[in-house]
């Protein structure tokens, strides 16, 4: 007999038939009458379903009585009506049969409340609780609504690679990749380092971004996007950053700022509705126990337009706010946490993307404006988490892109790939990058980034 989810169990099927379960106990409640209830959960849903074991069972006394949680079972029993409240149907077991047995002593994943801190020292097990449950739930539900829509408006998935010899974003927080022995490297006759003679024979790391690579395919094949591990050697221990998370980046050919802002408004309200309207369960969860207005805040957003400003009219609106910053908005600096959830939930109260910054804190590879200072670039904010996407149009001209490399002390040859889209029919286009970690930790409420993403990589962890 097919093993049936619980999910579908106790939503779908009628009472009366026969069904057959496996997951693992919760709770276990003996009663005086000579049976027992066990609440068992195989992740499928966030709900528990109950199982009515009965005395006469063969290993009633021996196993049954003497589950705790996190034991695994298989029950094979009859859907019945529930006399409970609350619960539809539950099962009343022919057969309990205990696959694993969990000291209660020692199982870390007790049925109470434990801090997301001390799980994270269990992140082996922690999807075994109801919030790590929906939280793994929502996240797959986010990844399959990205490839919903790009593939509904004809986006070509393009797999980007992982070990990259070019730092796209020029800020120098790669990881390296290499095969040299570090303890005995090869030298050369000035006693550097031998890169010539390491795996690739030239110096590679993880990538930061596609969108180098996403561009090419762009610029062939019209619209595009990448979904993929980056990484980013980024000594930032916060709750946004982590050292490795996943960037979705669609690349758009014969698109500017605008074309590229309205993909990112629509996107960002697709994957929403998606959430809202398939992770009930898990929502309703996340609105009572960790955030209670999470539910108005999303329906409020997949609903409403997004704000759109300039960058210069940004920091106007921060300065004039009666407010004692920790860093004073100056036009020039980069936007910085607090400003960015200030225009968010303060200024506008909803998402904002914020357009036009200084060229001088932008990247090589966002089009240069004609007033010579700012770049089409765009930053998406959302509330409580500020920037969740970073895109530009590309600048398409060669001798732009050549001075804004020099400008920022690149080398051109490493780049020679690149250019040639500039050289050879080049058209104007753009793109973005959205996290994927920052996205499920807007939908989710949760406050720390290491909480979304099954196993965090940040600066001294790499557990697991
Ligand atoms: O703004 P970023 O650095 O943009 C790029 O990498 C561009 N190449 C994207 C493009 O235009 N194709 O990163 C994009 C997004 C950010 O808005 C943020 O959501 C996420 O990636 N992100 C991080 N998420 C978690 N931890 C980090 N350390 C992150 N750095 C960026
Ligand atoms: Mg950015």
């Amino acid at each position: 007999m097919k093993r049936t989810l619980i999910k579908n169990a106790l939503n779908d099927l009628a009472p009366g038939g026969q069904v057959k379960l496996a997951g693992w106990v919760r709770t276990l409640r003996t009663s005086g009458g000579g049976f027992s209830f066990l609440a068992i959960n195989d992740g499928s849903c966030l709900a528990t379903i109950q199982v009515v074991a009965d005395g006469d069972l063969d290993n009633y006394e021996s196993e049954i009585t003497h589950l705790t949680a996190g034991c695994s079972v298989v029950v094979t029993g009859e859907l019945v009506e529930s006399p409970a409240k609350g619960q539809r149907v539950e099962v009343k077991a022919s057969e309990v049969r205990v696959l694993g047995t969990a000291d209660a002593d020692k199982y870390p994943i007790q049925p109470k409340r434990h801090t997301f801190e001390f799980l994270r020292s269990q992140a082996h097990l922690r999807a075994r609780t109801n919030t790590f449950g929906s939280i793994a739930r929502v996240r797959n539900r986010i990844c399959s609504a990205i490839h919903e829509f790009f593939q509904q408006r004809d986006f070509l998935y393009v797999h980007t690679p992982i070990i990259t010899a070019s730092d796209c974003e020029g800020a120098g927080e790669m990881f390296r990749v290499t095969t040299i022995d570090v303890g005995a490297p090869p030298r050369t006759d000035d006693d550097k380092i031998d890169w010539g003679q390491d795996f690739f024979a030239r110096p590679t790391y993880l990538t930061v971004s596609g969108q180098l690579e996403g561009e090419t395919y762009a610029c062939a094949l019209g619209d595009v996007y990448t979904f993929g591990p980056t990484f980013r050697a980024e000594n930032s221990n916060t709750p946004r950053h982590l050292a490795e998370f996943w960037m979705i980046e669609p690349e758009v050919a014969f698109a500017d700022l605008s074309d590229d802002a309205d993909l990112a408004e629509d996107f960002l309200k697709h994957i929403f509705r998606a959430v809202l309207t398939d992770c009930d369960e898990d929502m309703q969860q996340f609105n009572k126990w960790i955030d209670k207005t999470l539910l108005e805040t999303m329906t409020n957003i997949v609903d409403s337009s997004f704000e759109r400003v300039t960058y210069t009219e940004a920091i106007k609106l921060l300065k004039a706010a009666n407010r004692k910053w920790e860093y004073e908005p100056a036009w020039g600096n980069d936007l910085q946490t607090e400003h960015e959830r200030f225009l968010a939930e303060e200024t506008f109260g909803k998402p904002v993307i914020i357009t036009d910054y200084p060229s001088t804190i932008k990247p090589f590879y966002m089009r240069l404006s004609d007033d010579g200072r700012t770049v089409a670039a765009m930053d998406v904010l959302v509330p409580k988490i500020g920037e969740i996407i970073g895109g530009s149009q590309r600048e398409e001209r060669l001798d732009v892109v050549l001075e804004r490399m020099k400008a920022q002390d690149l080398n051109p040859d490493d780049y020679w790939w690149y250019l040639d889209l500039r050289r050879y029919g080049t058209v104007p286009h753009a793109g973005f990058g959205l996290g994927l970690e920052r996205t499920v930790q807007f939908a989710t409420g949760m406050d720390n980034i290491r909480d979304v993403i099954p196993y965090p990589r940040t600066p001294r962890n790499a557990e697991f």
